[in-house]
């Protein structure tokens, strides 16, 4: 894992978008992996603003989203189909056809789930994987307790995370009890995968999925396992952690990151 920490959130972000979009340039029909969540806003913000600039091309770009609750219909717009096409879809040039989330209204839903996964693969897998964390350590909707090496499935919320959604369901709608999610195994099979966490929030629960012991009680610690995995943190995020001043290092110092060192991000 290479684990960055910016000064502040705004750095943070403008670090991820940054790598997104330079993954975009270097392949245009790259395959992403995408994450909701108040955390990714600013980030699709700045790859509009990238994409208005003509700076990136979506034309060729292939999506498949982390998660859909369970019983909402990508029409509702509480759905995350919602929150993409408000985010994203519907201000950058991506084909809809090649946008996926999973199905949360579906017949069949381990049928529709099994047949995601067959669509990730014939899509020729997640080049690059995003990532938010829950406070309970969740990625994806993958609570506590997911096996390490599940697919995607329906998954049952956690009263930490209905809670977390209750302001996105007012007029006494309850949020869904569950959602369709990639497993922990279907994450961990892009070819990299990059988390972002910003906010004192966040900091206890990064502090144990990075530096915690791997367990499915920590789903997000399953990242510890992937050979390519960024995490971005700002420093409130960080401010948890024990190994900062070799995180520090890392940034200031490994060729990796020189030409976004010199790019001043
Ligand atoms: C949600 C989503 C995740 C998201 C995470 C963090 O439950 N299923 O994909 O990354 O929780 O959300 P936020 O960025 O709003 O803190």
């Amino acid at each position: 894992m290479d684990i960055v920490i910016r000064p502040t959130q705004v750095d943070a972000v403008k670090l991820t978008a940054m790598i997104i979009a330079d993954t975009l340039r270097r392949n245009p029909a790259a395959v992403l992996g995408l994450a909701t969540g108040r955390t990714f806003q600013p980030v699709y913000a700045l790859l509009v603003e990238e994409f208005t600039e003509g700076r990136i091309d979506f034309s060729g770009v292939t999506t498949f989203n982390l998660d859909e609750y369970a019983g909402i219909a990508e029409t509702d717009p509480r759905s995350f189909s919602a929150y993409m096409r408000e985010q994203l879809f519907s201000k950058v040039n991506v084909s809809p056809d090649r946008c996926h989330l999973p199905d949360g209204t579906a017949a069949d839903l381990a049928e529709s789930c099994k047949a995601y996964e067959s669509a990730i693969a014939a899509a020729g897998g997640i080049d690059l994987q995003l990532l938010g964390i829950g406070l309970t350590g969740h990625v994806g909707f993958n609570e506590p307790g997911s096996a390490l090496h599940s697919r995607t499935r329906t998954k049952a919320l956690s009263e930490i995370t209905r809670e977390q959604y209750r302001q996105y369901f007012n007029n006494g709608q309850e949020v869904p009890a569950r959602a369709v999610t990639m497993g922990i195994g279907t994450i961990l099979d892009a070819q990299r995968c990059l988390l972002l966490a910003t906010g004192s929030e966040k900091s206890a629960v990064i502090a144990e999925a990075l530096e915690g012991p791997i367990t499915a009680s920590v789903p997000a610690s399953a990242l510890q396992f992937h050979e390519n995995c960024t995490v971005l943190l700002d420093e409130a995020a960080a401010s948890r952690l024990n190994n900062t001043e070799y995180y520090l290092t890392t940034f200031a110092h490994e060729p990796e990151w020189a030409e976004y060192r010199e790019r001043n991000l």
